[in-house]
């Protein structure tokens, strides 16, 4: 069985600013090229980093607050690799990683939180967030520019991809999602990754409700971690469940400026499940 029960001790991460470029303190969340990228090991090179994908800011256009030693680790892991690794063997700029964006992902968080814990003594931890998060979408029925994510990671010595599939069950079957289902998929920072989908009784069909994986030792081992350090993580929309499970077509009925007001007042608190 999975050793950790889900309701207790995951500590919330601090995901409360949306844009800061200032690195040291964990309660701000600076999101620049490289702790949005760079640092999860996702090469310079990799379309989700063009302007069509993200929002980059004009005002402060970079930042040139970034822990140097930190820095020259992670560009030496993606240039020539090192632990075990031949990086991507590419001529890696420090310009690309200083620009400011509207973090696409709260995993920008989830990797500054690691750094942070990385520098103390060894100790495992249990993280989540619910934030904001932008993407440069073309707005549709099922996609908008700027919706919420929630991500959960666990950070212990020795876990597996077994760990991985136990906690994801746990964690979404007291969402009321029971039949899950897992797909190998492909994300620059984790290794192996897995695509979540769960069943939907009212669809008839498989729906995807995630993304998960363990993070590479590409990103861990540059921020000082021990080499038996593991570290699972998940990551998911908050509009895509809830969509399902209320029968809601438009995602611009549920969020953002189009929103029937007296929707609002008049349901009760949503609870989570689709199943
Ligand atoms: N960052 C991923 C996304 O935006 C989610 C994820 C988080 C995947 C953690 C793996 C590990 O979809």
């Amino acid at each position: 069985m999975f050793p950790f029960c889900v309701d207790c001790s995951f500590e919330e991460m601090p995901t409360n600013n949306f844009v800061e470029s200032r690195y040291w303190f964990p309660i701000s969340v600076s999101t620049c090229s490289f702790w949005n990228f760079d640092a999860l090991f996702q090469p310079q090179q990799h379309p989700a980093r063009d302007s069509h994908d993200t929002f980059f800011l004009e005002v402060p256009s970079t930042t040139r607050e970034l822990p140097e030693d930190y820095v020259k680790l992670v560009k030496r892991v993606h240039e020539s690799g090192g632990y075990g690794s031949r990086g991507y063997m590419y001529d890696w700029k420090r310009e690309e990683a200083n620009k400011n964006l509207l973090r696409t992902h709260t995993t920008a968080v989830s990797t500054r939180m690691l750094y942070a814990l990385a520098k103390q003594p060894f100790t495992p931890k249990r993280y989540f967030s619910i934030d904001r998060v932008f993407r440069n979408e073309s707005v549709d029925r099922t996609h908008l520019a700027e919706f919420h994510q929630i991500e959960g990671l666990v950070c212990d010595k020795g876990l597996t991809l077994g760990d991985l599939i136990g906690v994801l069950n746990d964690f979404f079957s007291r969402l009321g999602m029971s039949k899950l289902r897992f797909k190998p998929a492909y994300n620059p920072y984790t290794e192996p990754s897995m695509e979540i989908f769960s069943y939907h009784e009212g669809l008839k069909k498989w729906v995807e409700i995630g993304n998960s994986g363990m993070f590479r030792p590409e990103m861990l081992l540059p921020m000082g971690f021990p080499e038996d350090v593991r570290v699972i993580a998940w990551g998911l929309s908050l509009e895509r469940p809830t969509m399902i499970l209320y029968g809601v077509d438009n995602i611009r009925d549920l969020f953002g400026h189009k929103v029937d007001l007296s929707l609002m007042k008049r349901n009760p608190i949503c609870r989570l499940g689709i199943d």
